[in-house]
């Protein structure tokens, strides 16, 4: 598992919950440490729960092993999943390095959220053994894996990768590789509409949430979503979508654009269309919506 950030740590919670050794990978030592003590609190949570026992809990975590070099994780791997940051450079990168030091045999995916995986597939010299396995947040609890299937790849890999969802106890379902794939195709539209309607004066943050809440039973609503996704994700995968089809209909709404460059992230900054305390689920409309 490469990237030990807010996906890698739920992706290897539920393989390592599933009976899997995992390699966690990151190039930093601290954010790996915070990585197990995440998923340390989550298993917690589902023992409090009741769904998930003691024993289970500490043989889940007794599969995960840490590592900061990409050649020291995956020398035995069977397969790699990558969640770094999405950026392509990055990405492509450590694609290059997965290659040259996993097996042969050893299969490739990426969590991108919207990166082609046809051009990740493409740097490596197995394209035939990359594919997408996109994960939904948080990753213990969503039920959903897509699956991309890039252009190179063999129906073979695919298959096992639908077998492994399953192992997981998830709900793989299968898509090809175009701009944004099925999730955030329809997903991001729809958030950058909700800004729309907040940008255009339509309606308040409080109002557009609670009518996609009530109204069509969202367990979010799109501006809490985005602020919970991050305004910075939300905005690049908006501009993957907007370049890879040359239709307007994509474009980021200017707020959008505004919030990300003024830093107001989402959750993950304390500030978004909500502002965020620690510790608290209370969701305070931030100063610059406030009417
Ligand atoms: N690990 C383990 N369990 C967790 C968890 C975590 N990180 N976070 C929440 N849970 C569990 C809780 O223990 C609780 O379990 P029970 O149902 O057994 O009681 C359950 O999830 C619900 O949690 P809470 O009661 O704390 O909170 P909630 O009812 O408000 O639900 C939520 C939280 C599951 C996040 C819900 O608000 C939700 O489904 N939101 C939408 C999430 C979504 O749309 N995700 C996709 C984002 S898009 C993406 O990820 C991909 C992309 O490319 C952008």
């Amino acid at each position: 598992m490469i990237g030990a950030g807010t996906m890698g740590n739920g992706i290897a919670h539920v393989f390592a919950q599933s009976g899997f050794s995992v390699s966690l990978i990151d190039v930093s030592a601290q954010q790996l440490e915070k990585a197990l003590a995440t998923i340390g609190k989550n298993f917690d949570r589902q023992v409090a729960k009741g769904s998930v026992t003691e024993e289970v809990k500490s043989e889940a975590l007794g599969r995960i092993t840490t590592h900061t070099t990409i050649a020291d994780g995956v020398s035995d791997a069977e397969l790699v999943v990558e969640a770094a940051t999405e950026n392509v450079d990055l990405k492509l990168k450590i694609f290059r390095d997965i290659d040259a030091a996993a097996p042969q045999g050893c299969l490739l995916a990426t969590n991108t959220s919207s990166i082609s995986i046809t051009r990740i597939a493409a740097v490596t010299g197995r394209p035939e053994s990359v594919i997408g396995m996109h994960f939904m947040n948080p990753v213990p609890v969503m039920k959903l894996v897509e699956i991309i299937n890039g252009y190179a790849t063999k129906k073979e890999v695919t298959d096992t990768i639908v077998d492994l969802s399953r192992k997981l106890g998830k709900v793989p379902c299968v898509v090809n590789d175009y701009p944004g794939f099925i999730a955030n195709r329809i997903l991001m539209p729809m958030i950058n509409e909700a800004i729309y309607s907040l940008f255009e004066g339509v309606a308040g943050v409080a109002e557009i949430d609670t009518v996609m809440k009530l109204g069509m039973a969202h367990p979010m609503g799109p501006l809490q979503l985005a602020d919970f996704i991050g305004l910075d994700v939300c905005l690049s995968i908006l501009q993957v979508l907007h370049e890879g089809f040359g239709n307007p209909k994509y474009a980021p709404c200017p707020l959008l654009v505004n919030m990300v460059m003024a830093k107001k992230l989402g959750v993950k900054s304390g500030e978004g269309f909500y502002t965020y305390t620690a510790g608290s689920k209370e969701l305070v409309v931030s100063a610059g919506f406030s009417r």
